[in-house]
């Protein structure tokens, strides 16, 4: 059979996602024929973040219906229609939430005899630069392998030598905060709501980076971590500095925004380099949900020239949680001879190194 169907789902933090997509052997392509992703963003905001067991109480609620319409279109759109695998994210993420896509999958798994193919969150947002701007066709071929990947999330931050498909090896990590993370602690500071990510590199797009000079946290230390603790400790200082929140002008927050934006850029930006200088890797590439950020995507472009290496960046489509991620890593896993397993296990913490 050259032809396969991959049913995806993604639970680990806000976004309650499902993918169908058809995989074709031959050719190496993965055809998207249905993708949908709820966020859970609105009902967390009131408490300045996600709440685990809120994010499961929701999915639970969610995923069902969301299961059902997918099946139904995609039985309506295609009467061959049969579910051959069916991929989930199995960690790292938020305990309760992780249980339950896995749940789901394993009695989708059981009750439709379908294996189960267990998939690392991060891997997904690793391979995230596969997903085209537009149309519904992923090439899964494009490997050119090694690669250096830095992948950036609300509770990642990782520098990864990708060798070749499932093997990976961390070069360098955050040793407090991931990236993500601080964008949310600084917007939180500044009264700017959550998630911190999109506002703050909004209103940094308004203001002066050069303003106030952050720390670059371990751009002196030797090795590849990075820290975002003591930068996120500068910022609250600053404001106490300034009086507080309340006697900040619309301009001054703005050149917060900006000068902590380019202090995170600047770090990752050095450790980027230096992975560079010691590993021969044939490409660059970003993932994650700081990947939407301008700044890091057009700064990251002169590095990769610095380097005369091609810089692939995930489109706008795929830098947050979604399923295709998730569907496109248990493709290339099928295309690696993955078979699944009759269930699979949640593990919160599991570490890029595995799948
Ligand atoms: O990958 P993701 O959707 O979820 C996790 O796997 O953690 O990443 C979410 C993180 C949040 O911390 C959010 O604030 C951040 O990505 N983010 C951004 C931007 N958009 C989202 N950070 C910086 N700039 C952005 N434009
Ligand atoms: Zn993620």
């Amino acid at each position: 059979m050259t032809e396969e169907y991959i049913f995806a789902m993604e639970t680990s933090c806000d976004e309650t996602a499902v993918c169908i997509g058809k995989l074709n052997h031959a050719y190496q392509t993965f055809e998207v024929t249905h993708n949908i992703v709820r966020s859970q963003i609105a009902e967390h905001q009131e408490y300045g973040g996600v709440v685990p067991f809120l994010a499961a109480r929701l999915h639970t609620k969610t995923l069902p219906p969301l299961i059902i319409r997918a099946l139904q279109e995609v039985r309506e759109q295609d009467n061959h229609f049969s579910l051959d695998y069916i991929a989930v994210t199995r960690g790292p993420g938020l305990e309760p939430a992780l249980y339950t896509g896995v749940n789901q999958a394993n009695v989708m798994g059981a009750t439709s005899n379908a294996p189960v193919l267990g998939v690392n969150h991060l891997h997904g947002h690793i391979w995230s630069y596969l997903v085209p701007s537009e149309g519904q066709t992923v090439f899964l071929q494009e490997h050119d392998v090694p690669f250096l990947a830095l992948v950036v999330s609300g509770g990642h931050t990782a520098l990864v030598l990708v060798k070749n498909f499932g093997f990976y090896e961390v070069l360098g990590q955050t040793i407090d905060d991931a990236a993500g993370e601080a964008f949310d602690k600084v917007a939180s500071m500044l009264g700017l709501g959550y998630p911190g990510g999109p506002i703050v590199s909004k209103r940094a797009a308004e203001g002066d980076p050069h303003r106030i000079d952050f720390p670059r946290p371990m751009s002196e230390k030797p090795g590849l971590d990075v820290s975002f603790s003591g930068l996120k400790t500068s910022v609250l200082y600053y404001i106490k500095e300034q009086g507080g929140v309340e006697h900040l002008s619309d301009t001054h927050i703005n050149d917060i925004c900006a000068s902590f934006q380019q202090a995170v850029v600047d770090t990752l930006l050095i450790k980027v380099r230096k992975a560079l200088k010691q590993y021969g890797v044939h490409k660059l590439v970003l993932g994650g949900g700081v990947a939407a950020n301008p700044l890091l995507r057009q700064e990251l472009e002169t590095v990769a020239q610095e380097f005369d290496i091609p810089l692939r960046l995930p489109s706008s489509r795929v830098t947050a949680d979604n399923a295709l991620i998730i569907a496109v890593d248990a493709g290339l896993g099928r295309l690696y001879g993955h078979r699944g397993q009759e269930t699979v296990e949640v593990d919160p913490n599991l570490r890029i190194e595995h799948t």
